[in-house]
């Protein structure tokens, strides 16, 4: 059940945004964005109102002032509440779905922080968002409950599920929405990418997260193991395509590699937990699993392509679709270079944490996805810090394990309390946050990051 006082608040903002006809959504250009802003957008639809939408990579002062002289009613999603001091001054109207650490609480606002709930992994900006598109439905006759898997698709694009396996805290009451709307199927599984698109030899070969020995980067060596286990595959045979048997099989095979190898035992964990599953989507297509599709969408708005993922959400299966397929290739490519790059550079380490500094060799909107992704290869008992250079000054994007968060880490809060003292903006959860800063601050930022993660872990 959702908390009384929560359930409250979301009705709240549900009569709020319904005393408006012309409505500004505002969101951010990852997976939860897109799917929060597709959530916006379709319940506003449905209840005939006039809705524009425009994605941010971050909400500073010249977006707010952007978003200020359209003089309409905004609705944030996915973004916001790091940020309600410069709404509350400069935009007259406006509610929040955001999940993001708050300043403070606001009325207008729904997070799920000021419940209690960690909005770190408990409750995404799309499952946020879709708390009020329920209640904003109230009068329509599905009451918007088909939106259940699009928002679980956002929770998942924002690693909700990392920490567990699997979604937990109020996203559980919105997988069970989606089970009873029979809408979602949720199955334990390998938590691979591409069990619906790739070949097996294709899904194995390209995992370096973890890093599989002797499978990743090397076709010979997946097909060897395949090939070990007695797995009689053609080069085109995917996950799906295996029996429950036979993928029981590599399931566990793999683990005992993993665990051969020494790989931590957090690492190995995360190997296997939930998956869920778009019943409605076709089989074998990157939307028919929330953990594709939500790459499928990052492909697209993180390069400026936004447009195509908000159609693919609101249902387009030709043109739009075939685009954000083809901007996967490129977003995988810049995966693999960007890994590679890291490796090249190294990592150096300071006393508390670690980072590398990409100059302009990673474009900042997924230099946060690389360095969760090398994170595995690094030291995992220190954060690490990705720096990289954009159009404003540097980009950081910083990643910790769930074992640091556990010691007393704090991201977010240490990022705020460091651009506080030299400039620049930022913000997130405890396990990630960034932060734009000046370009002659980087030094001064690394060294005073440094300093508070060692007090947060003393
Ligand atoms: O802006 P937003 O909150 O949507 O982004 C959350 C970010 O936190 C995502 O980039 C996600 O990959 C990252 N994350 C992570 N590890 C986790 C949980 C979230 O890197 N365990
Ligand atoms: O960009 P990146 O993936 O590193 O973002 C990690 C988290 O930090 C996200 O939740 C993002 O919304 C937040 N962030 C922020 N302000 C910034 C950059 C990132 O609040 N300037
Ligand atoms: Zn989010």
């Amino acid at each position: 059940m959702l908390p009384e006082k929560m359930l409250e608040r979301a009705k709240e903002i549900a009569y709020l945004i319904e005393e408006n006809d012309d409505i500004l959504v505002v969101t951010h250009i990852d997976a939860d964005g897109i799917t929060s802003g597709s959530i916006a957008k379709v319940t506003l639809d449905r209840l005939g109102k006039n809705c524009d939408i425009i994605f941010v990579k971050q909400l500073g002062e010249s977006e707010i002032d952007k978003i200020a002289d359209e003089n309409r009613f905004t609705w944030f999603t996915d973004l916001g509440s790091g940020q309600l001091d410069l709404i509350r001054s400069n935009v007259l109207y406006f509610a929040i779905t955001d999940h993001h650490v708050p300043l403070e609480d606001d009325g207008r606002q729904l997070n799920p922080h000021i419940f209690g709930y960690d909005g770190g992994y408990e409750l995404s900006g799309a499952t946020t968002t879709y708390l009020v598109a329920r209640m904003l439905g109230r009068s329509l006759f599905a009451k918007n409950i088909d939106l259940a898997p699009l928002s679980i698709v956002g929770a998942v694009g924002d690693l909700q599920d990392s920490r567990e396996g699997k979604l937990v805290g109020l996203n559980r009451w919105v997988v069970e929405e989606g089970l009873t709307s029979s809408t979602l199927e949720v199955v334990k599984d390998l938590k691979l990418f591409g069990k619906q698109t790739r070949p097996v030899v294709k899904m194995l070969e390209y995992t370096f997260d973890p890093f599989l020995p002797g499978i990743s980067g090397n076709e010979r060596g997946a097909i060897e193991f395949l090939e070990s286990l007695g797995i009689k595959i053609d080069e085109w045979s995917r996950w799906i395509d295996l029996t429950a048997e036979e993928r029981r099989n590599v399931t566990s095979a793999l683990v005992r590699l993993c665990m051969n190898s020494k790989m931590p035992f957090a690492t190995i964990k995360r190997l296997v937990g939930e998956s869920y599953l778009l019943v409605n989507e076709e089989e074998g297509t990157e939307l028919r699993d929330a953990m594709e599709f939500s790459t499928l969408l990052n492909a697209t708005a993180r390069y400026g392509y936004e447009d195509i993922g908000l159609q693919v959400c609101l249902g387009d299966r030709n043109d739009a679709f075939k685009r954000a397929r083809s901007l996967l290739q490129n977003h995988r490519k810049n995966l693999s270079e960007g890994l590679r790059l890291v490796d090249e550079l190294g990592i150096t380490e300071l006393e508390n944490i670690q980072y590398f500094d990409a100059g302009d060799m990673i474009l900042d909107t997924i230099v946060g996805i690389v360095a969760g992704m090398c994170f595995s290869k690094a030291n995992l008992n220190k954060p690490i810090v990705a720096l990289a250079k954009n159009e404003e000054g540097i980009k950081v994007s910083a990643r910790a394990t769930q074992k640091l968060v556990d010691r007393g880490v704090h991201l977010a809060k240490a990022i705020k309390q460091v651009t506080e003292k030299i400039g620049g903006k930022g913000g997130g959860h405890s396990i990630a946050a960034g932060a734009l800063i000046p370009d002659s601050e980087v030094e001064n930022f690394l060294r005073e990051l440094d300093r508070i993660i060692g007090m947060q872990v003393k």
